[in-house]
């Protein structure tokens, strides 16, 4: 029997699209008929299907409900569009933002989703329905359409606070429109368990709404987390002569702290921090610390940046990428 789910959460960005793409993959991959539904003129969830230009698209959800306001035959392959991900997909495009605002005027408007899902309900095991954040007619007629809702969730303050609202219009919905609507879950996305503050938050929804909670949680992938490949680094230490002016300033800084070991300034006019800092710069070029000096042919940014232009000379003809990196006190460049 075919299970339809909507993915909802009026709140953006909360990880709608992302549970509605990886759950419908992962059900496809299990062997599983799998139908993805965008409901939502961002058309996020078609994007994910590597359709970037949603906007030229003959048909998309919108075509399929006027259809079904005009009471046309629709043609269950009509507009379906087969993935190498597994799983099928209805697209949407911005059209469905004005369709929107013309259900208001048709007669019962709130079950036109819920006819077009059921047309597709024979031929697969699992129809997600990808919502938009808001709770427009768009959002009821999926929940009308659905047997299960999952609420995709953030552990941050203002997703909690939404969660009541929402609820409630599910409450409604399933009161006047769709009895046997179901919660799934609420879904903890994007959880850094390293922060106190997602810790913490993550703890208040569970503790006010633990039974609707599902116990795995969509955490946050981070690059360190991720274990990306990190380029290989062959390291060039430049090791320079000092220019007249670095000499000179050298000697400057030496005065300067032995006054501030002398206790004979203000720590709060110089300070050993100060010339550390002043020092650190001075290695790299001594325009950092007076940018009215000469550039001096010797000094470490214009030996750097030679090395940088022959590396980019050299690996040019295999395409190499470059990256420089720069910042007051050294300079880092990947290839
Ligand atoms: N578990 C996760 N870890 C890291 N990033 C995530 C995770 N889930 C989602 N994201 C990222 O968060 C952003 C928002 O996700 P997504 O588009 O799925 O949210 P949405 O609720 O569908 O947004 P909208 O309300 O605009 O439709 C995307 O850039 C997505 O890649
Ligand atoms: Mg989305």
């Amino acid at each position: 029997m075919c299970q339809v789910i909507a993915i909802t959460n009026q709140k953006g960005g909360v990880g709608k699209t992302t549970t509605t793409f990886h759950l419908g993959t992962k059900l496809a991959q299990e062997g599983k008929r799998v139908l993805l539904i965008d409901a939502d003129p961002q058309a996020s969830l078609t994007v994910c299907f590597g359709i970037r230009d949603a906007d030229t698209l003959d048909t998309t959800l919108t075509n399929a409900l006027q259809a079904i306001v005009e009471d046309e035959p629709i043609d269950p392959e009509m507009g379906i569009r087969t993935h190498e991900e597994g799983a099928k997909l209805f697209p949407a495009n911005i059209e469905l933002a004005s369709f929107e605002t013309a259900m208001i005027n048709v007669m019962s408007r709130e079950y036109i989703m819920r006819e077009f899902v059921n047309i597709h309900r024979p031929n697969f095991d699992y129809i997600l329905i990808d919502c938009m954040p808001s709770l427009g007619m768009l959002t009821v007629n999926a929940l009308a359409a659905a047997d299960s809702v999952i609420i995709p969730s953030q552990p941050s303050f203002l997703s909690a606070k939404g969660l009541d609202l929402l609820l409630h219009s599910v409450a409604k919905v399933k009161r006047s429109i769709n009895p046997t609507l179901d919660i799934s879950g609420i879904l903890l996305t994007m959880v850094d368990d390293r922060t106190n503050n997602a810790r913490d938050i993550a703890t208040t929804i569970r503790a006010s709404y633990g039974d609707a909670m599902f116990k795995e949680v969509a955490d946050v992938q981070t690059a360190d987390m991720l274990k990306l490949p990190v380029p290989e680094a062959h390291y060039h230490n430049v090791v320079l002569k000092p220019s007249e002016h670095q000499k000179e300033m050298v000697a400057d800084l030496s005065t300067r702290a032995e006054r501030v070991r002398n206790k004979m300034v203000n720590s709060s006019e110089d300070n050993m921090l100060l010339i550390t800092n002043d020092g650190r710069k001075l290695a790299l070029d001594q325009r950092l610390v007076n940018p009215m000096l000469p550039d001096s042919d010797t000094g470490k940014v214009t030996a750097c940046a030679n090395i940088v232009y022959d590396i980019w000379q050299r690996t040019t003809p295999r395409r190499s990428t470059q990256m420089v990196f720069c910042d007051r006190v050294a300079i880092r460049c990947y290839k």
